[in-house]
């Protein structure tokens, strides 16, 4: 079901019949050699998250979070006996725990450290990989057959990528006629009306992010916001056959504490608008920021957690 590499024909995993053997690095299966990012040239450009790794999610990274485990049951659900792609899976945050209800699934990434951090993940939860088959794969050239899919997510990803029409064109070839691409958004709303007064926490977050941004100005860095517009739904709408949408009750509340959220993945480089600032001049200034913020705020500035509403969850699913 997979697709060679190198002679574009259908294969069965690890020979294909021109002789290519693909190679695993770390159980993961190297179906592409395109490089881990690409932000210039005049082709398709996309940032894969191999520079942020580990500091994607912190001291999190293990974790399953509650919200994720139930779109996890809907996925589950929806694929039933089939075949699920979750491309751009990153650190496994749907597909671990849907390894748990035993759906067969593909989790493909650019990013060979994501999906370590996806194993890790499995391992602490004590869940079996064995019908999870790890790839790294490109999303604008899926190496799988054509109709050969049950149901696709690309959560978070789309925006990521310079050609967003050209990533759903092909989830939509690799999917079976019937088989549907499910797209989790959060139905914002609640998180506005929190009772709580987070006001602080924000207050200090914008106070180390403009620091921060000052000081690498003045030194001529800039943040790069590598973030595509796309308009999925009016595009989907035409591409697919039908379309469905349901809300989920969720709004749990919950706690985001700033250490070991913003500021982990701060401190690490983590964010998307900092992956051209160069190691130690981050590592100087964010320290410098770090001595205000404490100097402003008391030294257990990092202590404080914001409280918040987790949206709705809405579900959209677009049927081929
Ligand atoms: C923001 S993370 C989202 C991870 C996960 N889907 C989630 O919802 O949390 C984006 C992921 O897309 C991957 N990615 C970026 N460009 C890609 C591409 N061209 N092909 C495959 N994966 C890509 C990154 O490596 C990263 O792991
Ligand atoms: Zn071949």
């Amino acid at each position: 079901m997979f697709i060679c590499p190198e002679c574009k024909s259908k294969m069965n995993l690890p020979q294909c019949l021109c002789g290519y053997n693909v190679t695993q690095i770390n159980n993961v299966w190297q179906l592409t050699d395109t490089p881990d990012m690409v932000t210039g040239g005049n082709g398709d450009k996309y940032i894969g998250y191999e520079h942020i790794g580990e500091s994607y999610s912190g001291d999190r990274k293990c974790i399953i979070e509650a919200s994720d485990a139930f779109f996890a049951k809907e996925v589950s659900k929806l694929t039933g006996d089939g075949i699920f792609l979750d491309l751009g899976c990153g650190d496994g945050c749907f597909a671990v725990p849907c390894a748990a209800y035993g759906t067969r699934i593909i989790a493909g990434d650019i990013s060979n450290s994501m999906l370590r951090i996806l194993q890790e993940k499995a391992n602490y939860n004590n869940i079996s990989l064995d019908k999870v088959t790890l790839c790294r794969m490109n999303a604008l050239e899926i190496p799988l057959e054509d109709e050969s899919i049950d149901t696709v997510v690309a959560n978070s990803v789309l925006h990521l990528i310079s050609n967003p029409e050209k990533v759903v064109r092909e989830i939509y070839r690799v999917l079976k006629k019937g088989g549907i691409f499910i797209c989790k958004d959060d139905a914002p709303g609640k998180t506005n009306e929190t009772p709580f007064d987070n006001s602080l926490y924000f207050e200090i977050v914008n106070a180390m992010y403009s620091e921060y941004w000052n000081e690498l100005n003045s030194l001529g860095i800039y943040p790069k916001k590598y973030s595509w517009k796309f308009d999925r739904n009016s595009f989907c709408e035409k591409l697919f056959e039908s379309k469905n949408v349901h809300i989920i009750e969720y709004s749990k509340v919950y706690d985001v504490p700033l250490r070991s959220g913003f500021f982990a993945r701060f401190e690490n480089r983590g964010f998307s608008d900092q992956a051209e600032v160069p190691r130690e001049m981050h590592a100087s200034v964010l320290s410098r920021v770090v001595n205000k913020m404490s100097a402003l705020y008391g030294e257990n500035f990092l202590d404080i957690s914001c409280k918040v509403f987790e949206d709705d969850i809405t579900i959209t699913t677009y049927k081929k």
